[in-house]
């Protein structure tokens, strides 16, 4: 596990859209292309800002980028709590994908349980494989972290927890707003990823991140432990006020 700290939220927006941009450029480099889950939540979204601008939107092969999501609230893209529609409005509508790259979770498809088994099935045939194989390898997936150790919609004492075979699945809210359905990547999926990207800002996460990072709760209490890819990386990218808990010694500071 890497932990990387920067000095201010504006350095690890900048950090975070860096690391986006050298892992799209790696994927496409080793293997065509580039497969991304993004998160939703405030915290990715300065990085999102900054893939939309020139640099860094210039030094990204757009054509060979597909775009998923890591979760979704069950709501239409056009509402404000719309993890999809967040992405959009500050990056995605901004930059030359191809719409047929833009591979979000549709929320107009009926249950939430539907609605998850159907994005189940586009992973399924974008990554060529079938939902009952082992899950697909996503080159990178963006996670942020909620102020109870929450990531993606795996929310602490849920049954969503123990999803052994399942890629996605359908939650009911957690205590954090806001109160709607969920749609989530489980474990399995995540655990899968060649790398996870945790960005973590504020000082309404340094407790949690002192919890999870020096104390390693129990799963059941701080879901984002058990975020721990069996052949990829995890590398939590975190500003000073999250990391302000942390012991010196704890990861790299820059
Ligand atoms: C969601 C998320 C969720 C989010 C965290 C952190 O749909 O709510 O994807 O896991 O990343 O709650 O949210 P903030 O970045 O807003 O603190």
């Amino acid at each position: 596990m890497d932990i990387l700290i920067s000095p201010t939220p504006d350095a690890l927006n900048a950090a975070l859209a860096d690391a986006i941009v050298a892992r799209a450029k790696d994927a496409i480099a080793a293997r065509g292309r580039f497969s991304v889950a993004l998160t939703g939540g405030s915290s990715p979204q300065g990085a999102y800002k900054l893939l939309a601008q020139s640099p860094r939107k210039d030094a990204i092969d757009w054509q060979h980028c597909f775009v998923f999501m890591s979760d979704e609230r069950c709501v239409p893209f056009s509402d404000p709590r719309s993890n999809y529609g967040e992405a959009q409005r500050h990056f995605l509508n901004y930059v030359p994908l191809p719409p047929t790259n833009l591979l979000p979770i549709e929320t107009d498809g009926g249950t939430p349980e539907q609605i998850a088994d159907a994005y189940a099935q586009t992973l399924a045939s974008f990554f060529g494989t079938d939902v009952s194989s082992a899950p697909p390898a996503f080159d990178l997936i963006l996670l942020g972290l909620g102020d109870d150790g929450h990531c993606a919609s795996l929310f602490p004492g849920k049954p969503t927890l123990n999803e052994m075979h399942k890629w996605v699945v359908s939650s009911t809210p957690g205590t954090l707003p806001p109160p709607v359905d969920r749609v989530t990547f489980t474990f399995p999926l995540l655990n899968a990823a060649r790398a996870v990207l945790f960005v973590v800002n504020g000082d309404k996460k340094a407790v949690v991140v002192q919890d999870i990072l020096e104390k390693a709760p129990p799963v059941v209490q701080n879901p984002a432990v058990g975020v721990q890819p069996s052949q990829g990386t995890v590398t939590w990218m975190i500003d000073q006020a999250a990391a302000s808990l942390l012991s010196p010694d704890t990861g790299t500071r820059r």
